[in-house]
């Protein structure tokens, strides 16, 4: 079966939570392309070429999870090169055999248009700080000015801007627990399996 979920939106939404129980519970394999520009972020020398030469190695550094690294990230994914290279690979995991979830900014509007689900995942500026807040720690007011700075990047950028595919489900998880906004992600795949 090929059956691709796009689930999109800015950051700490609550995208990866969703996107990785989503799988597990249908089975399908998932992507966290958020990690594919960090991984070019913290490689240094020049974005494009490392966006072109970038290898599993690449993907499992451990510190691309850092506030400091989604900056560079959003810096890095501005770039239309380096979006351009990295096109293939997240569509050749969105139709391989047996389901794919993908997470990220530009799934359903770019990467895949065709995607039988497609999800915007979302939640006011603050309460998405707040969430990170109380992962990375330090001060609130500075995480949530991050937060703010990297969401107008990815929104206001040229090429592929984060923004809800027309027909995209849109979960707004201000007031949601994490277990009912799972549910209702689960429930969209659901009517459309
Ligand atoms: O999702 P995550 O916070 O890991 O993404 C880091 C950065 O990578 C985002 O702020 C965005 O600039 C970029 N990104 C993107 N397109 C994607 C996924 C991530 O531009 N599909």
């Amino acid at each position: 079966m090929i059956f691709t979920v796009a689930i999109d939106g800015p950051a700490a939404a609550g995208k990866g939570t969703i996107s990785r129980a989503v799988a597990r519970h249908f089975g399908f394999a998932h992507l966290d392309t958020g990690l594919l520009y960090r991984a070019v972020g913290a490689k240094g020398g020049d974005p494009v070429r490392a966006a072109q030469t970038l290898s599993e190695a690449d993907l499992t550094r451990g510190d691309l999870r850092t506030l400091e690294a989604g900056q560079a990230a959003s810096q890095v994914a501005v770039i239309p090169e380096v979006r351009a290279a990295l096109v293939d690979f997240q569509r050749r995991f969105a139709r391989r055999e047996g389901g794919a979830v993908l997470d990220g900014r530009d799934i359903g509007t770019v990467i895949c248009p065709e995607a039988e689900v497609k999800l915007f995942v979302t939640a006011s500026a603050e309460v998405r700080a707040h969430r990170r807040w109380l992962e990375v720690g330090g001060d609130e007011a500075e995480v949530l000015a991050q937060v703010i700075e990297r969401d107008k990047r990815d929104a206001e950028r040229l090429v592929a801007p984060m923004k809800p595919a027309a027909d995209a489900v849109v979960l707004d998880t201000s007031e949601m627990t994490i277990e009912s906004a799972v549910a209702a992600a689960k429930a969209v795949v659901d009517t459309r399996l």
